[in-house]
């Protein structure tokens, strides 16, 4: 990493003032903000991880709903990007005493701050609170509907084992229907040029999808077996309980027989390819969506994931916040 971020050149094109959905970067922004966050991944080996880039920025990690990686990451990467670092949860916060998200949000900005991160158990949450304020927003997880910053991580992590992820096939599987880590990674890696191909349940295939999918190029399958061998990646998906109000599977162990990247699925893998690797957002339901075998594999890149987030979300709140109220780097 050169001495100063503020050497960095800068991006060919801007990030916009907000983060909200995927879909708000092409490819040349996911580029600057994978190549940027290359060279914040040194900090991480560095025994004083600390830039002056952001000195004198306030950032709230603003989270109604729970989160080890993403609020962590976050936190950490403002701080090592020395920016002041407020972390406000639901849980503690006066919304508890019935405070709207509207009046919560109004009152964090009076405050004087430069960015929110913002997740939230509403889909559009995000988008919603970049209309009331005007600070930078990141959507941090927003419902069922994106994760921008983990579809940037994965593809970061993906890239660092595969190399350019331009026809690679990525294999993502499971809970699609609740999940906004597919959403985001999705457009990511079809902004990339991979070639993706989702396999779940037909009861965990949203509504659409198959529209979707013939709009934008990439496959659908209910047959695990019948795509795993041809994967260079393969996503797994957690089965997200804490959403389900019906019956999505008959039981785990029929989920895990269909769907679970078990330890002969595994074998199966690294036979057909030994350089394929495995990724999973996390938190992983071990022994569900996938056995211990396969989380701790030595193709899993899970803690690759964890460790590529915060370079990843140093490299984003830089592009927001380093630059001009556009998000230009000056
Ligand atoms: N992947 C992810 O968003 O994890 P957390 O819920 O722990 O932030």
């Amino acid at each position: 990493m050169s001495t100063s971020p503020h050497l960095l050149a800068p991006p060919h094109r801007r990030v916009r003032r907000h983060l909200l959905s995927s879909a708000d970067l092409d490819r040349t922004q996911v580029r600057a903000i994978l190549d940027t966050a290359a060279e914040m991944h040194g900090v991480q080996q560095r025994e004083v991880k600390k830039l002056p880039t952001l000195r004198g920025r306030t950032v709230v990690n603003l989270f109604f709903e729970d989160s080890t990686r993403t609020r962590s990451s976050f936190e950490i990467a403002g701080k090592w990007l020395s920016a002041d670092v407020i972390n406000i949860s639901g849980k503690g916060s006066s919304t508890s005493k019935g405070e709207s998200l509207r009046d919560t949000v109004l009152t964090v900005a009076a405050m004087g701050v430069d960015a929110l991160v913002i997740r939230h158990h509403a889909s559009g949450a995000a988008h919603q609170v970049s209309q009331w304020v005007d600070a930078h927003v990141v959507n941090a997880g927003d419902g069922t509907h994106e994760h921008p910053t983990q579809a940037l991580l994965d593809a970061y992590t993906m890239e660092r084992r595969l190399g350019d992820l331009e026809g690679r096939h990525v294999v993502i599987v499971g809970d699609l229907t609740h999940s906004r880590v597919v959403r985001s990674n999705l457009i990511t890696l079809r902004t990339l040029g991979a070639r993706v191909t989702l396999v779940a349940p037909p009861t965990l295939m949203p509504s659409g999808i198959g529209a979707w999918a013939k709009a934008d190029g990439f496959e659908l399958s209910h047959d695990f077996d019948a795509v795993l061998p041809t994967a260079d990646a393969v996503m797994m998906l957690r089965v997200q309980r804490e959403r389900m109000s019906g019956g999505f599977f008959p039981t785990p162990r029929e989920y895990t027989v269909g769907y679970g990247l078990t330890r002969p699925r595994l074998d199966a893998l690294m036979t057909a390819n030994a350089d394929a690797v495995i990724c999973h957002p996390g938190p992983m339901n071990r022994g569900l969506e996938i056995s211990p075998d396969a989380a701790d594999a030595a193709s899993s890149l899970v803690l690759d994931q964890v460790s590529a987030g915060v370079a990843v979300r140093m490299s984003v709140l830089y592009h927001l916040l380093a630059g001009n109220d556009e998000g230009e780097v000056s």
